[in-house]
C-alpha cells in the first residue's frame, strides 16, 4: 500500500533551512493499522502530507495505493482518503450535506454521493447527526464527521493526521472504536499519526517512531519494549550505605551499562523481570547485601523514546513546542480532506482547498 523511499522535505524559513522530513523509507502491507509515532515537529504531518501528494517532495519516491505521488498524483488522491489535523468540515453546511458535495467532488453522481453519504454516515454511527452543522458537535462527533469525509469514494487506504488529539479520553476512545471498526469490517489499510503512546502501544499492530525527521524505531510495540527498554527491577537496600554494593553486584551479573542508580535506588533493565528478580535477590543475599523493597515494570513506549533519544518524549514535545510553527508560502493553505484535481471547482465552499 505504502512504499516510500528516502523522502526527504526541507523548508526555508527566513533562510534557515529546516529538515523536516531526511530519507523516509517506509512499507506498509495491506491491512496494516500503522501509528506513526513523535514529538511535535518531528516530521509526521510533513510525511503525511508528501505521502498523499499535498506536499511535493524535496526529494526521495513514493508509490502509495499503487501509484507514484510524482507521476500520478491524481491517481493517489483517488484511492486514498486523509483526514487532516484540524477539522475539514465547514461550519456552516449541515453534516449529511456536506458528505454528497465531498461526494460529488469525488465524482459521484447526485444519487451514488447520497447512498454513498448514508452509508459512511452509518459506518460511524453520524446518521442521527446528519441535519446538525458541525458548530454544534462535540470534538468526538466533529472528528468522525472527518473521518466521514475521508471515506466517501471507498479508497482502501486512509491517512489520519492526531485523530484523537485534544480529545477527552472517553472520546478518544470512542474514535478509536471507529477506527478499528474499518479495518476489522472493511480491510481498509490505516496510517496515522498520534502523540498518545499508550494509544499507538494497545491500537497499533506496528509503531514507527520518527524524531527530528528520521525514522529511529519501527515495529510491534511489543517487540520495540521488549528490544530497546526492557523490563526493569528497582531494589533498594536496607542500608543505604549497600546502595553502591547493590549496583556494583547488579552490574556484575546483568551487565554495568544497565544499572543505575536513582535517588538510592537501584534501577536495572533486564529482558525479563519476572526471571531476573529471583536471581538478583539471590546474588545479592551471597553479598551480604539486605534488600528492602523490590519492584518489576514493564517497559512503555516512552521507555523506548528514552532509549532511542536519551529523553522522554513530554522532554521532546517540550522542546519542539516553540519549532513547529514557521509555515513556507502557499502550503499555509493546507487542504484538510484529500481532494480530486477538480474537487475546488466542484466544492460548494472555498474553506477547502
Ligand atoms: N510549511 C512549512 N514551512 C516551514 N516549516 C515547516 C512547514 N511545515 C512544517 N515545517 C517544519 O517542519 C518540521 C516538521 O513539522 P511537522 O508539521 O511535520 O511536525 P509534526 O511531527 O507533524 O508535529 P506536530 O506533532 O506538532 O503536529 C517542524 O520543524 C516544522 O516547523
Ligand atoms: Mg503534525
Amino acid at each position: 500500500m505504502i512504499h516510500a523511499r528516502g523522502l526527504t522535505r526541507r523548508f526555508t524559513v527566513k533562510r534557515k533551512v529546516v529538515e523536516a522530513v531526511r530519507g523516509l523509507d517506509l512499507d506498509v502491507e495491506q491491512g496494516q493499522l500503522v501509528a506513526f509515532l513523535g514529538p511535535n515537529g518531528a516530521g509526521k504531518s510533513t510525511s503525511l502530507r508528501m505521502l498523499t501528494t499535498l506536499l511535493p517532495p524535496t526529494s526521495g519516491t513514493a508509490t502509495v495505493a499503487g501509484r507514484d505521488i510524482a507521476a500520478d498524483p491524481d491517481g493517489v488522491r483517488a484511492r486514498i482518503g486523509y483526514v487532516g489535523q484540524s477539522s475539514g468540515a465547514g461550519e456552516q453546511f449541515r453534516a449529511g450535506d456536506e458528505l454528497v458535495a465531498q461526494g460529488y467532488a469525488y465524482g459521484l453522481t447526485r444519487r451514488e454521493a447520497r447512498r454513498r453519504a448514508a452509508e459512511v454516515m452509518d459506518m460511524l454511527d453520524l446518521t442521527p447527526l446528519a441535519a446538525r452543522r458541525p458548530s454544534t458537535m462535540s470534538g468526538g462527533q466533529r472528528r468522525r464527521l472527518d473521518i466521514a469525509l475521508g471515506l466517501i469514494h471507498r479508497p482502501p487506504l486512509l491517512f489520519l493526521d492526531e485523530p484523537t488529539t485534544g480529545l477527552d479520553p472517553h472520546t478518544r476512545a470512542d474514535v478509536w472504536q471507529h477506527i478499528l471498526r474499518l479495518r476489522e469490517q472493511y480491510g481498509m489499510t490505516l496510517f496515522l499519526t498520534t502523540h498518545y503512546l499508550e494509544e499507538a502501544d494497545s491500537m497499533a499492530e506496528r509503531v514507527v517512531v520518527i524524531d527530528h525527521g528520521r525514522v529511529i524505531a519501527d515495529g510491534t510495540a511489543a517487540r520495540l519494549k521488549g528490544d530497546l527498554a526492557g523490563d526493569r527491577v528497582t531494589l533498594t537496600a536496607h542500608d543505604p550505605a549497600d546502595t553502591a554494593r547493590a549496583a556494583a553486584t547488579a552490574g556484575r551479573v546483568f551487565g554495568a551499562d544497565r544499572v543505575a542508580v536513582e535517588n538510592g535506588a537501584v534501577r536495572v533493565r533486564v529482558p525479563r523481570a519476572d526471571a531476573a528478580l529471583p536471581e538478583l535477590l539471590r546474588v545479592l543475599e551471597g553479598e551480604g547485601v539486605r534488600v528492602a523493597t523490590a519492584e518489576t515494570a514493564r517497559p512503555t513506549l516512552d521507555d523506548v523514546f528514552l532509549a532511542l533519544t536519551g529523553r522522554t518524549l513530554r522532554e521532546a514535545e517540550a522542546e519542539g513546542a516553540g519549532a513547529a510553527e514557521g509555515t513556507e508560502g502557499a502550503d499555509a493553505a493546507r487542504p484538510t480532506t484529500a481532494q480530486p484535481a477538480a474537487a475546488s471547482a466542484a466544492a460548494p465552499e472555498g474553506d477547502r482547498a
